[in-house]
């Protein structure tokens, strides 16, 4: 695991730009998943305005680790962000768009999901592999979209699951757990004084950190990076630097 921190979110964006175009560059083509929320939409913003073209986004196939069960058209859309912060600003082939349809019934969507993923990725010992899966981490302790009162979807046989929000009961696709510990690379995005708690719990194992989906990432064989800000940092002593 591998801790980094950023004077602000502007600063974590660069560094994380720069650090994927390395990533891109060493690979014919590169499958990463995105995360959804507010997060992402600083790093989109900063890819889309210096890296379109250091970049060579023909390279790059997009998915997303979740996504809410509403059209791509609705405000709610990890996709629809994602179209408007990147996707509009960058010349990426639309076949390498690799949305979660959430249109679709969720449970189909969860089956056709799995199977682009198992279509699409290569697979390692049999388990498709993303390049890299980007992941968010709520102020309660979930990432991508598995839930604390929903944690068991963590360990599912399947490559995705539906879950449900646990206050708005809003209903989501998600990737599970063997699929992202299955990743080359996995890395947190995290930035804010409201994900600092979570951040301490689960980089340090302490309080309730094991009733926390995100304390169950722990690629099988690639690397864990946190890039976080310092108000997301704020409780980590520097040794874990
Ligand atoms: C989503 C995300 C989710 C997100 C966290 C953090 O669809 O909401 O995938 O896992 O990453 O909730 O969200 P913020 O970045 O908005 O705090």
């Amino acid at each position: 695991m591998t801790l980094k921190e950023y004077k602000s979110k502007q600063e974590l964006a660069l560094d994380f730009s720069s650090y994927l175009a390395k990533m891109i560059a060493t690979k014919d083509t590169f499958h990463i998943a995105l995360s959804g929320g507010s997060t992402p939409k600083v790093i989109f913003d900063v890819l889309a305005a210096n890296f379109q073209t250091k970049i060579d986004w023909s390279r790059v196939h997009l998915y997303w680790g979740d996504e809410r069960c509403v059209p791509p058209s609705d405000d709610d859309s990890n996709y629809k962000m994602t179209v408007s912060h990147l996707i509009a600003k960058i010349d990426i082939p639309q076949e390498n768009i690799h949305r979660i349809k959430g249109e679709n019934e969720p449970s189909y969507e969860a089956e056709r999901y799995a199977a682009v993923l198992d279509g699409h990725l290569p697979k390692v010992a049999g388990v498709p592999q993303f390049d890299l899966v980007i992941l968010g981490l709520g102020d309660d302790g979930h990432t991508a979209s598995i839930f604390p009162h929903e944690i068991e979807l963590w360990h599912s046989k399947k490559y995705c699951e539906v879950a449900n929000h646990p206050v708005s009961g809003q209903k989501r696709v998600s990737i599970t757990g063997q699929i992202i510990n299955q990743a080359a690379t996995v890395a947190f995005l995290v930035t804010g004084e409201n994900k600092a708690d979570k951040v301490e719990e689960i980089i340090q194992k302490k309080g309730d950190f094991e009733k926390y989906p995100a304390h169950l990432v722990a690629p099988h064989f690639g690397k864990l990076l946190w890039f976080l800000d310092a108000d997301a940092a704020a409780k980590i002593t520097s040794t874990q630097f």
